[in-house]
């Protein structure tokens, strides 16, 4: 099945929804205006049960297959923006100051409305599909707020999808890869607790600047001589705050960074390393480490046979040669990753051309791509999650 007729028939309308979301872009759980608009588009599709308020401000729509039974697959979007001043000069650009849609869940949000209408069309399906539109995509967790407020039991998921777009791959081709797909990110604050006092008399002191230097030159040694070389693991230090005079040693020095694995095991490893490196440096000193370690999204992994259906799908809407299966992982992390904790599924990555990156102030999404990401969902659907 190539790209649907029907899907470049709604193409005009598709777009007009999503540059209508681009104009109001929202952050976070704060999606009123974004979750109203998808919860009446849901509704006049004639969808069989539309339901909101999943995850604070999620919703979801049900819409059963006409061909019998079959599996309940979950396909997920995500509506949230980012706070940047958009750049981008389009007639459509954020009326919202400080807000941007420069991740392009507008068109995600959009390709999957595109994707319920044909679906509640035409009902060419078996089983059910169940449409998930999250908030807070962007740090907020609103997946795993989504997943926590009982998503997957509630509407009988048996396997769940996402699908985001990607600068700088080809319009008109997908990537995708088993295992993992994003990393984990965590992040961490280590403040070292030292003794404050005279710069012209160090002897006196216990100098937190020069032993949380030393902190943050040996957590180097995390992804250098820790973590096995042929895995992957980012340590970045991004924050060092201390002292306020030149010639005042002061108390105490504050570190900031994040930790980012492509594995549970690195993801662990790079935690106690962390700990042990910052606690016993401070010792070796004298002074102490106290350590905030704040939990970020785990690390989003593909299941394998659900990624082989993926690229199975989109190979035959796409064509043979426009998709990649051994996509490269990326060191950003996605929440998608607790819907795939939760159950068996998959990500897959949709060109968005030659536009600017991901969270880039001229970054806008594509609207060139709508009638392949509808043309994918439907795809899936009517293999009711097989590739046949
Ligand atoms: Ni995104």
């Amino acid at each position: 099945m190539p790209i649907l007729n029907r899907a470049h028939e709604m193409a005009e309308e598709v777009t007009g929804w999503r540059r209508h979301l681009h104009s109001h872009p929202e952050l976070l759980f704060d999606v009123h205006e974004t979750a109203a608009f998808v919860e009446e588009k849901l509704k006049s599709f004639g969808c069989d049960e539309v339901v909101t308020g999943l995850g604070r401000t999620g919703v979801v729509a049900v819409i059963k297959g006409s061909k019998g039974p079959g599996e309940t697959l979950g396909f997920r979007a995500d509506m949230d923006a980012l706070p940047i001043r958009e750049m981008t000069g389009k007639d459509y650009a954020s009326q919202n100051s400080g807000k941007m849609h420069a991740c392009g869940h507008d068109g995600h949000t959009s390709m999957l409305l595109g994707a319920a209408q044909y679906l509640a069309e035409t009902r060419n399906f078996a089983g059910t599909v169940v449409v998930i539109f999250q908030p807070a995509e962007e740090g907020g967790g609103g997946g795993r707020e989504m997943v926590e407020d009982g998503l997957m039991d509630r509407f009988g998921i048996d396997r769940v999808y996402g699908m985001h777009n990607m600068p700088g791959v080809p319009v008109g081709q997908f990537t995708i890869r088993s295992g993992a797909l994003w990393a984990s990110t965590d992040e961490f604050k280590i403040t070292v607790t030292g003794r404050g006092g005279h710069a012209a008399w160090p002897n006196q002191t216990i100098d937190p600047i020069v032993i949380g230097s030393q902190i943050v030159q040996a957590l180097q040694t995390i992804a250098s001589r820790n973590a096995d070389p042929v895995s992957a693991i980012v340590v970045s230090v991004t924050q060092f705050h201390a002292g306020t005079a030149h010639n005042i040693i002061p108390e105490d020095a504050e570190i900031g960074g994040t930790i980012r694995a492509l594995s549970p095991e690195n993801r662990a490893l790079g935690e106690a390393r962390l700990r042990a490196i910052a606690e016993n440096i401070a010792a070796a000193h004298g002074a102490t480490a106290e350590i905030e370690w704040r939990k970020g999204y785990p690390v989003m992994i593909n299941h394998s046979g659900e990624a082989d259906v993926c690229a199975q799908v989109a190979s035959r809407v796409a064509g043979d040669n426009a998709v990649e299966t051994e996509a490269a992982p990326m060191m950003g992390g996605e929440d998608f990753a607790y819907m795939t904790e939760a159950r068996p599924g998959a990500m897959i990555l949709i060109g968005n051309g030659d536009t600017a990156g991901l969270h880039h102030p001229a970054y806008d999404f594509n609207d060139e791509i709508i009638p392949l990401g509808i043309s994918y969902w439907a795809a899936l659907a009517e293999g009711n999650g097989r590739a046949a």
